[in-house]
């Protein structure tokens, strides 16, 4: 603890704010937990992350003010159950706030499952003589039980006796040949063990009496599995000699007329602060921070082994907590900068998770081109994106979560679909009628991804406001003789209830962020657009618990007045709650949202159907949005940029022809 006390002050007052929690400051703020609360040995920590000061104070603070530090941990007793969320004072060395969560009462709701749990269910299962019997019916050896792979699964919410204030997970296991073997081909159907953690025993089991055989034909995915590759691929090296056009400085980015400050926090990974850009002599804020709070992947298969399953992975898990290392040259290419992040681990100690972060640029194609073929002026520029992504895996899923910065104002969030889907064995000879199968005896519940963009938004000031537009036909008469006009329609979302809203591509639906205290070059409310894609919504049925717990996804577009508070898309403590929290709560209040200081909330994501293609893993599948500048700058914003031709491209099989294709 000394010397902790001693690496904190020297932590220069120049620190930002919203830098995340340094090493240091993690083992000050759980040591002073501990200490000041008395923490039994038995407590863990489920997430500590920094409790960020206020937007006012910060959008006013400069070097040389700090700001006081504060960092926030949720913790609970393994013994009792207790459930704790502490707020410390870094600087004054206290416990500011300690408040318990009532966990046992109605609507419940539990801290995330913490990777500790996820070994310890393995021994508890496999400790239950209920459950060694039913592998045993289904043929399993001694030998075989030991190798079997017990996946631990957040339990949702079913208004049961049996599940209420208790820390619930729920297990379903898998056959193994050996311990590298993958799990997912071979689902051990018919069996489900509900392990109470605390009590540490298996307190409900689901045995079928029917027996659907095990699928053992191995589909394995490691390098071992497949030694015969493909010979004609030659190397294509991103080369930047003179390094790359971004500069960082602690957590700040700058690359051309972007910046912004990275964040991070053990609930939803990567964090971005204080976003803004250049225009001529101006820095234009966009947004105060950015971040995915919230995502839930509901199944849609009825029977034992599914239709529970709902994982909610950044409250149910945490998307920083289970944040991959990248490696270089293979997640990413070219000049990388990575980012190191501390965060605590179960116990409260701190652990730095080596380039959690990827930061580097790409080519990204044609930017603009015009070809006039009257007086034979021909001008093409090239775009180049600057991307900040992070990826998360959680059980079988990954995911990666991908920011890009593009030449002309845009910004895009893109989540990167990946791992190995969800598996179903199918008794042989029959179907199976809740998804595609992927592999002999094998199926893929359909299920649904659904992710939830929350985005702070001060374009050009903390007082901005959301309109709705879209295309509407105009009937033909006196006004439209041709029949060819549509009209395009805008009416404001003034109060947070009339802004929980559907996209529809029919009318190309779209919402815009603006700022009506200024004028733009055309005597407009600058603005960003959100351009939604054509996403589903939750197909789960009005009261069925996934989708009361889950409501967010039942809308694309949510607007909320700030509240530092309201910071998830599912509220607090999404883990075993009875539903109802997060964005249908928050927008019950129905604020004034015109002119205020507001949070645009945007849900994304995709229905899933799986094929074979999908197995043993599966290709990468996107979903996310775009924000477009519109009305924000008085022109294309990437004119100014050069007409350099690529030097080292070559054309030609011998690669002699130099340059690029144009210009
Ligand atoms: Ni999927």
């Amino acid at each position: 603890m000394t010397k902790t006390t001693s690496a904190t002050k020297t932590m220069p007052d120049t620190r930002h704010p919203l830098d995340p929690l340094s090493e240091a400051e993690i083992t000050l703020a759980c040591d002073l937990l501990k200490k000041q609360k008395k923490l039994s040995a038995s407590t863990r920590f489920a997430f500590v992350q920094l409790e960020e000061p206020v937007k006012a104070d910060v959008l006013t603070w400069g070097p040389g003010k700090p700001l006081p530090r504060a960092a926030a941990a949720t913790v609970f007793d393994t013994k009792t159950g207790r459930v704790h969320v502490g707020i410390v004072d870094l600087d004054k060395k206290a416990v500011t706030s300690w408040l318990e969560h009532p966990a046992k009462q109605h609507p419940y709701g539990q801290p995330p499952v913490i990777i500790e749990e996820f070994f310890k269910v393995g021994d508890i299962v496999k400790a239950d003589a209920g459950w060694r019997k039913a592998m045993k019916r289904r043929g399993l050896t001694e030998k075989d039980i030991e190798l079997v792979q017990v996946d631990p699964f957040s339990s949702g919410y079913f208004d049961r006796e049996i599940e209420k204030g208790r820390r619930l997970v729920t297990a379903v296991s898998y056959w193994r040949s050996d311990i590298k073997d993958n799990g997912y081909a071979h689902p051990i159907e018919g069996v489900v063990a509900t392990v109470d953690l605390i009590e540490e025993k298996v307190i409900e089991l689901v045995d079928e009496k029917e027996i659907i055989p095990i699928p053992k034909t191995k589909r394995n995915y490691n390098r071992a599995a497949y030694p015969n590759t493909r010979k004609d691929i030659k190397p294509l090296d991103i080369v930047q000699a003179a390094g790359p056009s971004f500069t960082v400085d602690g957590w700040q980015v700058r690359w051309q007329n972007w910046s912004f400050r990275v964040g991070f926090s053990a609930r939803e990974g990567l964090v971005l602060n204080q976003i803004g850009i250049r225009d001529g002599k101006k820095q234009r804020p966009i947004m105060y921070r950015a971040s995915i709070t919230e995502m839930v992947v509901p199944y849609a298969d009825p029977t034992a082994n599914h239709y529970w399953k709902s994982a909610f992975d950044a409250g149910e898990y945490g998307l920083g907590k289970l944040a991959n290392a990248l490696e270089l040259g293979c997640d990413c290419l070219g000049h990388i900068h990575y980012f190191d992040v501390p965060v605590a681990d179960d116990y409260g100690v701190p652990t730095v998770m080596k380039n959690a972060i990827c930061l580097h640029e790409e080519d990204y194609g044609v930017l603009w081109k015009h070809y006039e073929f009257r007086n034979d002026t021909f001008e093409v520029r090239r775009s180049r994106r600057l991307v900040i992504s992070s990826f998360a895996t959680v059980g079988n899923y990954d995911y990666g979560f991908y920011w890009y910065f593009y030449q002309d104002g845009s910004i895009q969030h893109e989540v990167k679909l990946t791992g190995i889907i969800q598996t179903a064995a199918v008794a042989p000879g029959s179907g199976y009628p809740w998804g595609g199968m992927v592999a002999e005896g094998l199926g893929g519940p359909t299920h649904q991804h659904f992710f939830n963009a929350r985005l702070d938004m001060m374009v050009d000031g903390a007082k901005n406001t959301v309109t709705e537009h879209e295309f509407i036909p105009r009937p033909w008469g006196r006004d439209n003789p041709h029949g060819n006009v549509f009209d395009t329609t805008s009416r404001v979302l003034a109060r947070e209830r009339d802004a929980a809203r559907e996209a529809d591509g029919r009318t190309g639906r779209f919402w815009k962020i603006s700022n009506t205290n200024v004028k733009n070059s055309v005597g407009n409310a600058p603005a960003y657009k959100l351009a939604a894609s054509a996403s589903p919504l939750m197909l789960a049925q009005e009261g069925c618990s996934m989708r009361s717990r889950g409501g967010f996804a039942t809308k694309h577009l949510w607007v909320t007045k700030y509240d530092p508070a309201e910071r998830y898309a599912s509220g607090n403590f999404p883990n075993q709650h009875a539903g109802g929290d997060g964005l249908p709560k928050f927008i019950a209040q129905n604020r004034a949202i015109e002119n205020e200081n507001i949070v645009v909330w945007h849900t994304f994501g995709a229905t899933h159907f799986c094929r074979p293609e999908d197995f043993p893993v599966m290709p990468v599948e996107t979903a996310g949005f775009m924000l477009k500048p519109n009305g924000f700058f008085a022109e294309n914003p990437a004119m100014d940029l050069p007409p350099d031709k690529n030097a080292a491209s070559v054309t030609g099989a011998d690669g002699t022809g130099g340059g690029s294709c144009c210009s």
